[in-house]
């Protein structure tokens, strides 16, 4: 069996080794922007090279002969990666009019308003012809509480919020039409107030099958403060639950996937095939949506695939072919704790790139996943600028995984830098009790 991988970083780094573990004994062929000493360990070849540029891809998918091929990041699929590929070798990610439920934040807060999906927060979309009411929207139907999403892949970039990014009505309007001035097009919804998790399944059409829920954090530094960050850590509960939320938060952001796939290949006229990733916010009466994405989250992979008991081959064989069921994906009951390992400048200054540092030795409770990193000839590993290495911890209970994971992390040598408050007790404890003062 051979599989394409058109995937870097950390993420990738666990798709591979999820796959590598299958009984197929896979041949994995790596595309990937820029090397990775973690996919190259696993992949039997590697080839540098763009996955904007889809002729590499298809070049590769010519001269291979793939049962299927994963993609990891957002812009290839929101580009249509599975378009170009479908004609050679089918792909675990959706095709792009699929994949706009992550690419267009107007189409998936539209389509769940077509589709009678009740997730959404109040929210308009604004484009040239209908500038001139923003600002009545948002001083009267949001009362100034709002929050505005530059309706197109942005690198997570593209969202600003009252009282944080933006401090007055005017400063939203001037974003809001800085977005549709750059885009066409602009969203502005309510802000939410509550706490955030992540809920991926693997799906195939309307067959959706969850993986364990999990918590991310955006910001740079301890107690969620500073910059916004492609994800400094993540953490997920045994239970493969969290443990600030109900079974009816849990069943209610399931059947929101549920709806939202359904929905999809209605519009669509087709199946999504690949991982659906929504971004939850549980609030005061319930769940709401607050994005979505159309492929798996970096960090929340590296929680759940090292979790898997099932073989990742034939799930992803089972979305392709329509026939993945319930009794094809288990994951071990355990909790797991990620912490990124980041240049100490990360995210604001890049002067660490080039950088040796060192990491511990890796017990067997622990996982080791590399993102932006190079290896010389040495085999020192060299710092890039962005997040360096996701270090995982697995264990009983979350605070078991936090002590492996923070354990690894504060033995790790050179100018980088860690949150140490992810998965500890207190933090997670805090979580439970802001979201229970909301519901009181
Ligand atoms: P997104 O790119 O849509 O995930 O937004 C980035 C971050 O902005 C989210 O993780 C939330 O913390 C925040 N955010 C987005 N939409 C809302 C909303 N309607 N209310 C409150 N916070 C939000
Ligand atoms: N964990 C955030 C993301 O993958 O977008």
């Amino acid at each position: 069996m051979k599989i394409l991988l058109v995937s870097s970083s950390a993420r990738g780094h666990a798709i591979a080794e999820a796959l590598s573990k299958s009984n197929e004994n896979p041949e994995i062929i790596s595309l990937l922007p820029s090397s990775n000493p973690g996919i190259e360990s696993i992949a039997s070849e590697v080839h540098e090279g763009d996955v904007m540029n889809f002729d590499l891809a298809l070049e590769l998918a010519k001269r291979h002969k793939f049962d299927f091929a994963v993609v990891g990041p957002d812009d290839p699929i929101g580009a249509g990666i599975a378009d170009v590929l479908k004609e050679v070798v089918p792909c675990v990610a959706p095709t792009k009019n699929l994949a706009r439920i992550e690419s267009s934040k107007g189409f998936a807060r539209k389509l769940l308003l077509e589709e009678g999906v009740d997730a959404s927060p109040k929210f308009s979309v604004f484009t040239r012809a209908n500038r001139e009411l923003l600002n009545n929207f948002i001083a009267q139907d949001l009362n100034g509480e709002y929050v505005v999403k530059y309706d197109a892949l942005k690198g997570g970039k593209g969202v600003k919020i009252s009282g944080e990014h933006l401090s007055s009505i005017n400063e939203g309007v001037t974003y809001a039409n800085e977005c549709i001035n750059e885009c066409g097009q602009v969203v502005v919804e309510e802000k939410l107030v509550g706490v955030e998790f992540s809920l991926i399944s693997f799906v195939s059409g309307n067959n959706v099958i969850d993986t364990p829920v999990v918590q991310d954090h955006k910001r740079a530094y301890a107690g969620d403060t500073g910059p916004n960050t492609g994800g400094m850590g993540t953490y997920s509960d045994a239970n493969h639950s969290l443990p600030f939320l109900s079974k009816e938060d849990l069943d209610r952001a399931h059947k929101i996937n549920v709806l939202t796939a359904k929905a999809l290949e209605k519009k669509c006229g087709a199946p999504f095939i690949g991982f659906l990733y929504g971004g939850f916010i549980a609030v005061k009466d319930g769940v709401k949506l607050i994005e979505y994405n159309a492929r798996l989250g970096d960090p929340e992979a590296l929680n759940i695939l090292p979790l898997l008991t099932s073989d990742f081959v034939h799930i992803c064989q089972g979305m392709i072919t329509g026939e993945l069921s319930e009794n094809m994906v288990s994951f071990a009951p355990k909790a797991t704790v990620c912490k990124y390992i980041t240049p100490e400048g990360y995210p604001d200054n890049k002067n660490q790139r080039g950088e040796i540092f060192k990491l511990p030795p890796i017990p067997s409770n622990a996982r080791v996943y590399y993102g932006d990193v190079k290896q010389n000839n040495n085999g020192e590993l060299l710092l890039g600028g962005s997040r360096s290495v996701g270090i995982v911890g697995i264990g009983e209970s979350i605070s078991e995984a936090e002590d492996i994971a923070q354990n690894i992390c504060e033995k790790v040598e050179g100018p980088v830098r860690f949150r140490s408050d992810i998965g500890k007790e207190e933090l997670v404890n805090q979580r439970v009790t802001t979201l229970k003062q909301i519901r009181s």
